[in-house]
């Protein structure tokens, strides 16, 4: 699918990190987006910013996700391109005994299922809406549109505490070539960007000592990815039409540690 002028693209959780990139990079190449995002204050700004349009948006409730793609399609015509970037998480032992007191605490089962529907339910909710848009358009080349997801190496390698992140992550990856398959008559792909560490501003508040750490946990290059390189994967996807129902890592081959 070609980036210029003539593609309308939405991007989920685009007002911060590797959502932004992407976002900045469809630009770039002439597309008109629609940044999804629940915060109101940087999304404005970044879209300002940008030549974007900000839809106001929570991934977690169909009437606001619903809202939003009516508004987006309003400005800008029905999306050809949907990428879901929207997502955390949290860090909570599954159980554990705490030192001083000695009592057990378990993970909370609500703190469990916030982490699924913001990842898993959520990025579903916005593609279920995107594939069903894209349905009404004419074919270019035979293709419709094509969605792109954001899991994570914990999908495959989870840490300690992250128990929720980690099945919310390898659902959207077993998702993956299932709704491809769903949607392959239709001409419309499916992939998902597997990411390992990535400076964004969901790093903000680490210590120095831990991003280091992260830095030397990559074998080469020795270092957070770059916001720009996840946004470069992304529009590949959009371009290459014989990405489908597949799954990549972008992680200079990290493989994250227990801890
Ligand atoms: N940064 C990394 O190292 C890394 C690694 C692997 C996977 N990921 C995944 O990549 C995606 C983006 O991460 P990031 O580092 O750019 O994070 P980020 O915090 O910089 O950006 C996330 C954006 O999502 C928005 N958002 C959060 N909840 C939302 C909701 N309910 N509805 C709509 N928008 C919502 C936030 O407002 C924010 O703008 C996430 O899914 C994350 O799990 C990140």
């Amino acid at each position: 699918m070609k980036i210029d002028a003539s593609l309308a693209a939405v991007v989920t959780g685009g007002a911060s990190g590797l959502g932004l990139a992407t976002v900045k990079a469809l630009r770039a190449g002439g597309a008109a987006v629609a940044i999804f995002d629940l915060n109101e204050e940087t999304g404005n700004k970044v879209a300002a910013e940008t030549g974007a349009i900000f839809c106001q948006c929570d991934v977690l409730s169909d009437e606001s996700v619903d809202q939003a793609f009516a508004k987006a399609r309003a400005a800008q015509g029905q999306e050809r391109a949907l990428v879901c970037c929207a997502g955390g998480g949290n860090a909570i032992p599954t159980a554990r005994r705490d030192k001083a007191t000695g009592e057990i605490r378990i993970f909370p089962s609500d703190q469990f299922e916030w982490v699924l529907r913001l990842n898993t339910v959520g990025t579903f909710r916005c593609i279920t809406r995107s594939a069903a848009g894209m349905m009404t358009l004419e074919p270019i080349d035979a293709e419709r549109g094509v969605l792109v997801n954001t899991a994570s190496a914990a999908a495959s390698e989870g840490q300690m505490g992250q128990a929720a992140y980690s099945a919310a992550k390898a659902a959207i990856v077993g998702m993956t070539l299932t709704i491809a398959r769903d949607l392959s008559r239709e001409g419309i792909r499916v992939m998902t960007i597997q990411p390992g560490v990535f400076l964004t501003p969901a790093f903000s508040r680490a210590p120095p000592q831990m991003l280091q750490a992260l830095n030397a946990m990559v074998p080469f290059p020795q270092r957070m990815g770059h916001a720009e390189e996840y946004a470069s994967l992304a529009l590949e996807i959009i371009r290459n039409g014989y990405l489908n129902g597949e799954t990549i890592r972008l992680d200079g081959a990290i493989r994250m540690q227990p801890r």
